[in-house]
């Protein structure tokens, strides 16, 4: 059952406290990547979920979305995308700023990688503030591309990254506060 599913995933999480500083409760997913059990299954509930929707774009957010993300796009048959950190890419990028606690950061998309009209599925591990969810969102849909909905293995509920996201779906595994 999708039930159990969810719970062996959720146990497999590992949280690490103070990492990286002090007062954050780290959610480690590669104790999930070590748990072939856990890891597919992570994959199979988004496959199931998104494997009739007509998408043909999966664009993965660094790090760890290039973890999820590029076997769900072969098992639905999409291209994938990287959405990686700035000066990583070696062709032209279009970048999108997006506000941190304190400061900016930046993600960064290779020009000519989705055409307009696509339809995209953005995931990453996990949605905190929700800033770098809903960055992604706005370089796919600068050039035209419809997201479909934002996923990710966990949410931390309490910060409210959803409200960040205009509306639109986020669809995840594991709501932890
Ligand atoms: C984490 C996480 C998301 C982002 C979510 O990445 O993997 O990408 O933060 O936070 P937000 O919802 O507040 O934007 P991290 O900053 O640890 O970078 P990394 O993936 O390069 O390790």
């Amino acid at each position: 059952a999708v039930d159990d599913r969810i719970a062996a995933i959720a146990e497999s999480i590992r949280i690490i406290p103070d990492f990286p500083k002090p007062g954050i409760m780290f959610q480690d997913i590669t104790t999930l990547l070590l748990d072939p059990k856990a890891f597919k299954d992570t994959i199979d509930l988004f496959v199931e979920r998104y494997k009739d929707k007509n998408i043909s774009v999966v664009a993965g957010v660094e790090a760890r979305g290039f973890i999820f993300g590029p076997p769900i796009a072969l098992a639905i048959g999409a291209k994938f995308v990287p959405m990686r950190k700035p000066n990583k890419l070696p062709g032209e990028v279009i970048s999108e700023e997006y506000t941190l606690e304190y400061g900016t950061d930046k993600i960064e998309m290779h020009v000519g990688a989705v055409q307009a009209g696509e339809r995209a599925l953005v995931i990453d591990d996990l949605i905190a503030t929700g800033g770098t969810l809903c960055a992604a969102m706005n370089l796919l849909e600068r050039v035209g591309v419809d997201v479909v909905e934002c996923a990710c293995v966990i949410e931390l509920a309490e910060l409210k990254g959803r409200e960040r996201l205009r509306g639109k779906p986020l669809f995840v595994l594991v709501s932890s506060t």
